[in-house]
């Protein structure tokens, strides 16, 4: 008889798009095109949680029945509850999202921050793999994200992207939305993240700083402009690690329930 594994299914919530594919965790790799739908105007938890169904109502096919499911929200996520909204509707602190997506699904799910999903992502299948001591992924995009990862494990919810650097809060002047807002230069904004990864390593002192979000795509115009100590590295599974990050996160809470279960 053979025995067939669910695919995990990730399923990232951005500030513009909620994007989700099912994950091949061996390849480290989505196994077909990822699904994206706009996130809503209103983007409230109910709202949100709407299209996280559609999304896993497409793959109810090739996931399974029992397959892991993982969720990444652009805050703060303490055991399955939001605890901020920096750049997300202000209805989702304190919102019980995990519980609230395992009712409406009837299927464990587990959630998470963004940029731990990623820095996950990178670990397991990216530009991190294989590096040990102290690894900060950092995000740049609407907000700046971070995942701390030591010797491979996650520390959650690090929030680096909110340090205060020369007096204002680090994503308001360096996320790639910043750069946009304030049109800025490449060696403009270089000079910004020299700041900003100087401040971070200053109370860090990481072996290596990982750079990701969609702006790492170009980051041979940026990163070897940025002036710090800790050696930088650009991301290398650009828009995907979010989503891999939450499948084998999904994967592995499942695993360890099993494990109390059996
Ligand atoms: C939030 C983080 C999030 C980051 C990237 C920040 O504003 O506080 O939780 O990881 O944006 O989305």
């Amino acid at each position: 008889m053979t025995v067939t594994t669910p695919l995990p299914l990730g399923i990232d919530v951005g500030g513009s798009g909620i994007k989700g594919a099912p994950v091949d965790l061996d390849a480290g790799a989505l196994t077909t095109e990822r699904l994206r739908i706009d996130t809503p105007e209103h983007s409230t938890p109910a709202a949100v949680a709407d299209v996280i169904a559609r999304i896993v109502d497409a793959f109810t096919d090739e996931i399974g029945p029992g397959a892991p499911i993982g969720v990444t929200i652009p805050g703060v996520v303490m055991h399955g509850v939001v605890k901020t909204a920096a750049n997300i509707d202000s209805s989702w602190i304190d919102c019980p999202i995990e519980d609230l997506l395992e009712q409406r699904l009837g299927r464990d799910i587990v959630v998470v921050n963004d940029a731990d999903a990623a820095g996950v992502g990178e670990l397991q299948h990216g530009a991190a793999a294989g590096r040990s001591g102290l690894v900060i992924v950092t995000t740049l995009g609407t907000g700046i994200g971070t995942a701390m990862l030591y010797d491979g494990v996650l520390v959650p919810n690090s929030e680096f992207g909110h340090l205060e650097v020369d007096g204002q809060d680090a994503e308001s002047r360096a996320a790639a939305s910043a750069r946009n807002r304030d049109a800025l230069g490449w060696r403009e904004y270089a000079a910004r993240l020299s700041r900003y990864y100087q401040a971070l390593e200053s109370v860090t002192w990481p072996d290596l700083f990982v750079v990701g979000g969609g702006i790492s795509r170009r980051a041979d115009k940026f990163l070897p402009l940025i002036e710090c100590r800790t050696p930088l590295v650009a991301a290398s599974l650009a828009n995907t690690a979010g989503i891999i990050g939450a499948a084998r996160l999904a994967a592995d809470a499942q695993g360890e329930r099993g494990r109390h279960t059996a």
